[in-house]
């Protein structure tokens, strides 16, 4: 039997009149990476932004661990939403520094998260000087700072450079080993495709497909022929 360490049911959010997410139902399986794929402007953050409870559903209802959701399950939760909120003036350990005093969290795990992030060599540099990737790293580092179940990351290859990707696929299939499940969104397919177990296509606010998949899958083909399917009907 599969245990869940997220799941919604029929989850949908309505902004004004039009629904950004449409009744949509997920599962995420305990210690495995879900792919959520989806064309810009599908409802990737939106979906994502309720289960970070930064905006509250519509309807619906989400399930952590078997329990309903509360704001307390956020203790547990990692993420890294659009753009990492960094104090730009500071450098990578003073983020952390910050973050990690406000909630309490031991010096040692400042350094462990920095080093997880492979950020330990950027001294006395200030984050406004940091690449693209680095500054990424850096919201990832901050995202595990409080040792999460489940670590969330909307987008995190946007921007980055073909080593910066790959870099970021092996840190992820880190965690999925070491017991953090993740979910990771995209919209490009192959940047996800070797890291992922399970894949979630989203699109136009509906999940259209959730299933395992394996890494010699056809996934350009398979999200094609699933999106063509839904326009025509
Ligand atoms: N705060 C908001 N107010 C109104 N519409 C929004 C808001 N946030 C997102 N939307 C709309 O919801 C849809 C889904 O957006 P989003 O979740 O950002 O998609 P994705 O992350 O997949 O690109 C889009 O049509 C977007 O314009
Ligand atoms: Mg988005």
């Amino acid at each position: 039997m599969n245990e869940y360490i997220i799941k919604t049911n029929n989850i949908s959010k309505k902004f004004k009149k039009t629904y950004a997410i449409k009744e949509l139902s997920m599962s995420v399986r305990k210690n495995s990476v879900y792919g959520l794929l989806g064309p810009n402007g599908a409802g990737k953050s939106t979906l994502l932004k309720m289960i970070t409870g930064i905006i509250r559903p519509t309807s619906g209802q989400i399930l952590f661990n078997n329990h309903s959701w509360t704001r307390k399950d956020l203790i547990n939760i990692g993420s890294l939403i659009e753009s990492p909120p960094l104090y730009e003036n500071l450098t990578a350990y003073e983020n952390i520094k910050v973050r990690g005093t406000l909630m309490g969290i031991s010096e040692d795990k400042w350094i462990d998260v920095l080093q997880k992030m492979d950020l330990m060599n950027t001294k006395n540099k200030k984050t406004a000087e940091f690449s693209l990737g680095m500054k990424q790293r850096l919201g990832i580092a901050l995202a595990l700072l409080n040792n999460p179940q489940l670590l969330i990351l909307d987008e995190p290859t946007n921007g980055l450079d073909p080593f910066g990707i790959e870099e970021l696929r092996s840190m992820i299939k880190t965690f999925a080993d070491s017991g953090i499940s993740v979910i990771i969104s995209s919209h490009i397919l192959s940047e996800v495709q070797q890291v992922v177990d399970d894949i979630g296509i989203i699109y136009n606010g509906s999940l259209l497909y959730q299933d395992k998949i394996d890494a010699n899958e056809n996934l350009e083909q398979l999200f094609m022929d699933i999106v063509r399917k839904e326009r025509v009907s």
